[in-house]
């Protein structure tokens, strides 16, 4: 008697933790489910808010190229550059694209023309344009990189820049600690940028020089 009353409190004691590690594992399930539903929406927000971005260096007045060719060369600013736009698409205008004279390796690089018989010319003993994408339509462009869940990366030059700047997320933008006043190209007006998220100075020895990222 005393046995089978033992053996029945054992089974209801054994009942008790059973539902009690199903409680937990049932808790646990939720909240890990909590949380990835917490983060997915966390990555694609990020994904969504950071579409399209804008990457320059520029002098204190803005002033960004002269004779269609860049106003420095620093080469801490051109490992940056590659850094942030490896293997992404990275759009200019056709004179940037001239200036540069072959598609930068490891990204989607896309020129814009209104020139409808605008052709890539051979470049570096190459026959075709591989790699290079003409699109007509800047407009078109950007719509599409709206909706697209990959940065983009506008690299210039100054009439790009000026049509860009209303459609952008974030500027990456290294300010030249200069004020060249024989520039042809300017950089835009960029005061609605005025949430700093990264400063980073410089100085080569050559020229001082600051990193600064910006969204609106
Ligand atoms: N400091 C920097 O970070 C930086 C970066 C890049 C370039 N740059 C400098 O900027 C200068 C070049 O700038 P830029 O303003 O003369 O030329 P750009 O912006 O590189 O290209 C202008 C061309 O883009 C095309 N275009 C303009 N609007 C368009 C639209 N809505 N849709 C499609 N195509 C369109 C037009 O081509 P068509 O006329 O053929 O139709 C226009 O001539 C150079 O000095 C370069 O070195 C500086």
């Amino acid at each position: 008697m005393e046995d089978s009353k033992r053996r029945g409190r054992n089974t209801t004691g054994k009942l008790r933790i059973k539902k009690e590690e199903i409680r937990k594992t049932v808790y646990n399930l939720e909240f890990n489910s909590y949380l990835s539903i917490v983060s997915l929406n966390f990555t694609f927000f990020t994904l969504n808010y950071l579409m399209i971005s804008i990457i320059a260096v520029i002098g204190k007045n803005r002033a960004i190229g002269k004779n269609n060719q860049l106003l420095w060369h620093i080469p801490e600013d051109m490992q940056h550059f590659k850094e942030k736009t490896m293997g992404k698409t990275v759009v200019m205008g056709d004179r940037t694209f001239l200036s540069i004279g072959k598609p930068l390796p490891g990204r989607k690089n896309v020129v814009v023309t209104l020139d409808s018989a605008f052709k890539v010319a051979p470049y570096a003993g190459r026959r075709r344009a591989d790699g290079v994408e003409i699109s007509h339509s800047l407009d078109d462009i950007l719509q599409k990189a709206k909706k697209s869940p990959s940065e983009i990366f506008i690299i210039g030059g100054g009439q790009i820049y000026a049509k860009s700047l209303p459609h952008a997320d974030k500027l990456y933008l290294t300010i030249v600690d200069d004020s060249p006043n024989d520039a042809d190209t300017y950089f835009p007006d960029f005061s609605g940028f005025s949430r700093e998220v990264r400063r980073e100075e410089h100085d080569n020895g050559e020229y001082k020089f600051t990193f600064l990222e910006l969204t609106k």
